[in-house]
């Protein structure tokens, strides 16, 4: 079944549908991706792709003799070895991961005569590979096996992450099908972590609950760095250089955002609570998120006093650099509270179109959005932003007040500009008073 190379089916066209069919087929698979929209499939199939991922259109068209795009899900099954599930896991309104697609998935799959093996690529709550295992042999599929091969790419990087990831984890019912899906990744260098399916399920939420919690504690040693006078750059480089700790995760911002921390650490709450276990400490690294994101609001009223018809610029839309993913971004809370603070809202981002977001200016360049402000505010770190000359941007500003929501910039050089510049967890400006 899993001699080189195999049939992979994946269902689901999204970031990691696609990163994942793109990478399977790299690695030398042939590969179906099937979606239930239409007009992306038929995108794909025109060798459009449809999100900004970077390296994944060079890769989708380097592959495209092995790599296909359909809609039907019989032409997807067909020959299969393995058939992986990247659809949505979308919040609840009760927080609880919405699984409706990973159901739909595993319901409209075709009598399969033969082995293949079902994986989830998907994020899901522990205990969601017992309960498809059992769909399956309801619906009598026996020859199906199961396994769990959690994703741990990160948007921006993902492609690399994928083919150069830190480890792989494979969790199954049946030793073979665990072996099979280790095989599969013949060709990536990477150590491969074989578990039951629930403690897979667990290694991908508790990975993500272990990076907000170092997100959530360096904000809040940011946050007591303000009160006290320390500068939390200073002190992230002082306490990751000391192995136990280590560097990455630790760079204080305005909370983080994006398709999976939120929605995973809700997911992972509530699986808690429905375990009947209050998880405080994950309690606390959500709400102090939320309280994050809100800061650069206090920050825009100590300089600007009410915030009525004054104009912001908010720099960068995208939840991190180098995604145009939207979901849970901190730049529709500080755009939202903004609007409800009667301010004029200016937004640029090099690849997010942000004219859908109701209320919101969109501007061309930095620069163009930062003509004639009272305060800009980098909400998400482009590198582009590293190049704009200030001192000229400055000077087509009302007031110069720059907010760095990334500690991006060396505020040396912006002080000396005119700028009255703060970030996160910073030495005060001495220009403030
Ligand atoms: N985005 C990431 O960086 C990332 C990283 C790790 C894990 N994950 C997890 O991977 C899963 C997918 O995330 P995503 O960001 O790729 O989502 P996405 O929303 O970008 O893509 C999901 C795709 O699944 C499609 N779909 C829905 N029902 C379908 C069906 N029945 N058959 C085929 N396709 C169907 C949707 O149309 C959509 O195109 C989620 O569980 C997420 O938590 C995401």
């Amino acid at each position: 079944m899993s001699t080189s190379p195999s049939r992979v089916a994946v269902f689901g066209a999204g970031y990691v549908g696609l990163v994942t069919g793109a990478c399977f087929a790299e690695l030398g698979h042939s590969v179906v991706v099937r979606d239930v929209i239409p007009e992306r499939i038929a995108a794909l199939q025109r060798s459009e792709v449809p999100i900004y991922e970077p390296g994944l259109e060079e890769l989708i068209a380097r592959n495209g003799e092995r790599l296909h795009f359909t809609g039907d899900v019989g032409e997807a099954i067909d020959g299969a070895d393995f058939v992986y599930i990247a659809v949505g896991t979308p919040p609840t309104y009760s927080g609880d991961a919405d699984l409706s697609a990973v159901w739909t998935v595993i319901d409209e799959l075709p009598a399969i005569d033969r082995r293949c093996v079902v994986v989830m690529k998907s994020t899901v709550p522990v205990g969601t590979g017992l309960k498809v295992r059992h769909r399956l042999d309801e619906r009598g599929l026996n020859l199906v096996g199961y396994a769990s091969n959690p994703e741990f790419t990160a948007e921006g990087t993902a492609v690399k992450d994928f083919l150069h990831p830190d480890r792989i984890v494979v969790g199954a019912f049946k030793d073979e099908d665990g072996d099979a899906v280790a095989r599969l990744h013949a060709g990536i260098e990477a150590p491969v972590v074989r578990s039951d399916v629930a403690s897979a399920e667990m290694i991908k939420l508790a990975a993500n609950a272990a990076l907000m919690t170092r997100i959530s504690f360096i904000n809040e040693i940011a946050n007591v760095c303000e009160a006290t006078g320390a500068d939390v750059v200073r002190v992230a480089e002082g306490i990751g250089l000391d192995r136990r700790i280590g560097p990455s995760f630790l760079r204080a911002g305005i909370g983080f955002g994006g398709s999976c921390f939120p929605k995973d650490s809700l997911a992972l709450k509530q699986l808690a609570a429905n375990s009947g276990y209050h998880f405080q400490l994950l309690n606390a690294v959500i709400e102090v998120n939320e309280l994050q994101k809100r800061r650069v609001i206090g920050k825009l009223h100590s300089h600007l006093g009410s915030l009525r018809n004054k104009r912001v610029a908010l720099l960068g839309l995208a939840f991190k650099p180098h995604t145009d993913d939207m979901r849970e971004a901190p730049s529709l809370v500080l755009a939202g509270r903004l609007l409800a603070e009667g301010a004029d809202v200016i937004a640029w981002d090099p690849v997010v179109d942000g004219h859908d977001l109701h209320g919101v200016e969109i501007a061309d360049a930095p620069e163009a959005a930062a003509l004639g402000a009272d305060a800009v505010v980098i909400v998400t770190e482009w590198p582009q932003l590293a190049d704009v000359d200030w001192a000229a941007v400055g000077g087509t500003m009302r007031t110069r007040v720059l907010i760095d929501g990334r500690n991006m910039l060396d505020p040396a050089p912006l002080r000396a500009a005119g700028f009255t510049v703060e970030g996160i967890g910073r030495a005060a400006d001495p220009g403030i008073a």
